[in-house]
């Protein structure tokens, strides 16, 4: 699709990120360096407070205002992002934990979709938006979308409030999807059918995603490759079944034993998990 772009040359790669207050305090996110291909779905795990979030974040240039780049590099493309003008359009979009603090609460569906494609490069009528509001909508299968445009977030469930999430986050036809723990605030039917989805977004679009989340089992249901953080920093990366049956760093060690590798590896052969897999 890209020029520019070689089989063998990762999407999304980072160098050396550093993430901090400020220069002279110990940094948050430190020398963090990771890759994403085109198409694969790698898993960000670790502690509460490790930097998955923050991470995340700073591939859309959208780091909270006392959070700075202190170090590092992400080039995605093929083209280093800097300065945050550097981030429009340039194909990374990012759903949330929390549907409904990201979903504004006192305006529709079909409004917020509209506006979400307002911002596209390419210009569509009034009609045109809702026309592809619409089947973005479906692409995340909400139940009966044309009767949802008009509704507001508190109308729809946990589920439908994440497809809805996730309709406005491929609004900008995005090749990289950071989902950052996009399951957690579901129940577990609805979480398996959410990861599911994603899965599909993967095989049908050949979206890459980042799946950030502290759930191993989601890791090994949905990933390729896995990234382990602990405080601030990669501890171990590798395959799935590397990290589940051969973890090597003491943390991925305790990660893995609190899930149970077999149980973890288990649920990735269940028939609802990613056709990807073998
Ligand atoms: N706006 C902020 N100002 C100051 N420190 C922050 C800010 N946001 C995050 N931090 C700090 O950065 C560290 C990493 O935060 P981050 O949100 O990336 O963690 P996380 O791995 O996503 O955790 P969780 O699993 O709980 O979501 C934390 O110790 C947190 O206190
Ligand atoms: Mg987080």
């Amino acid at each position: 699709m890209i020029e520019s772009e070689t089989p063998d040359e990762p999407l999304l790669e980072v160098e050396d990120l550093t993430l901090g207050l400020e220069a002279s305090r110990r940094p948050i996110v430190d020398c963090l360096s990771f890759r994403v291909h085109a198409g694969q779905i790698v898993g960000v795990v670790g502690e509460s407070g490790s930097g998955k979030t923050l991470t995340g974040l700073s591939l859309l240039g959208l780091l909270p205002p006392a959070i700075q780049r202190l170090g590092g590099t992400i080039k995605f493309d093929g083209r280093l992002l800097s300065r945050s003008a550097d981030w429009l359009g340039r194909g990374i979009s990012m759903v949330f934990q929390e549907p409904m603090s990201a979903l504004n609460p006192v305006l529709s569906l079909g409004f917020q979709l509209n506006e979400a494609l307002v911002g596209q490069r390419r210009r569509m009528s009034r009609e045109e938006r809702k026309a592809k509001g619409i089947s973005l909508l479906r692409q995340v299968a909400m139940p009966d979308p044309e009767s949802r445009w008009n509704a507001f977030p508190h109308q729809l469930s946990g589920g439908q409030k994440q497809r809805a999430l996730l309709a406005m986050a491929l609004a900008s036809e995005p090749r990289l999807l950071v989902a950052d723990e996009p399951t957690t605030a579901l129940d577990v039917t609805v979480q398996a059918q959410v990861l599911r989805l994603l899965m599909n977004l993967n095989h049908r679009l050949g979206l890459s995603i980042l799946l950030i989340t502290h759930d191993l089992g989601v890791v090994a249901q949905t990933c390729e490759h896995v990234l382990v953080m602990d405080e601030g920093t990669l501890v171990e990366e590798g395959s799935v079944d590397q990290i589940f049956g051969r973890p090597s760093h003491a943390k991925t060690q305790e990660l893995v034993a609190a899930v149970g590798a077999e149980k973890a590896l288990a649920s990735r052969s269940h028939p609802t998990s990613g056709a990807r897999h073998p």
